[in-house]
């Protein structure tokens, strides 16, 4: 692709994005060039990224609350604008100084597939990447089943999948059930193990309602300020 396609391609990717307002979503500001090397400018977040806070273990069953609360009505703007966006991760998950969660990177993956830069190899990261979205096929449903391994991860501090090369991922999302969440943790409550078995279901046709307000993480059986809390984990 030749350079001034690809930074008007660029911007007008940042264009989409920036129809993004919302207050979960990392504001994107602009999109530049220098020296043949496109960078975007977008808000510096100061809180690091979840990946740092997961990487030191679970996260207490509030603040998961609370974060999916956040982002699951981001996520649900952004599909209602048509925008996927195809490589969620803890390490796209930032926080601001007061440790607010912002989904950040939106449409980023889209932009690189469309270039050059990626002809070989594959997009996403594999950990958290749904059975068709290795078949090319993404869709809003493959962020709902990418934050689904996120909140597993967050709830238990390990991946609901065990692998290590990109086929044997594959392999894992495709034909492997999840590990059972009770089994890592048996504190967690009962209500969660449904709600992960829908986000993280095999078909892409598989029931889902979105994860807007947390997708009912608090509305079930009220253990996130009861009998949970802050003591399970
Ligand atoms: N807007 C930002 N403000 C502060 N830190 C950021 C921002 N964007 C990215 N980072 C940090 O840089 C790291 C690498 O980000 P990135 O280049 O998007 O790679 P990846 O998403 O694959 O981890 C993130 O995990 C985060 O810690
Ligand atoms: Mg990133």
């Amino acid at each position: 692709m030749q350079e001034a396609d690809f930074l008007s391609r660029f911007q007008r990717e940042v264009r989409t994005v920036g129809q993004l307002s919302h207050a979960a979503i990392v504001p994107l500001y602009d999109a530049a060039q220098d020296n043949g090397q496109p960078y975007l400018v977008m808000r510096l977040m100061k809180g690091g990224s979840l990946l740092d806070r997961v990487k030191r273990g679970a996260l207490p069953l509030n603040d998961v609350v609370a974060i999916f609360n956040r982002l699951g009505g981001a996520l649900d703007e952004a599909h209602s604008k048509g925008i996927i966006h195809r490589d969620l991760k803890p390490g796209n998950i930032l926080l601001d100084e007061l440790g607010q969660s912002y989904l950040s990177d939106f449409g980023i993956v889209k932009l690189t597939e469309a270039t050059s830069m990626t002809s070989h190899g594959m997009i996403g990261t594999p950990m958290y990447m749904s059975p068709e979205h290795f078949d090319g096929k993404v869709s809003p449903r493959s962020d709902v089943y990418a934050m689904g391994v996120i909140l597993f991860q967050l709830l238990t501090g390990k991946l609901p999948f065990q692998a290590q090369t990109p086929s044997e991922w594959l392999k894992a999302h495709l034909i492997d059930s999840p590990l059972s969440l009770r089994a890592v943790n048996p504190h967690l409550p009962t209500e969660l193990e449904p709600i992960l078995q829908r986000a993280l279901a095999k078909s892409a046709e598989a029931l889902w309602y979105g994860w807007g307000n947390g997708a009912g993480l608090e509305r079930s059986g009220g253990w996130a300020h009861g009998r949970g809390g802050e003591s399970v984990i």
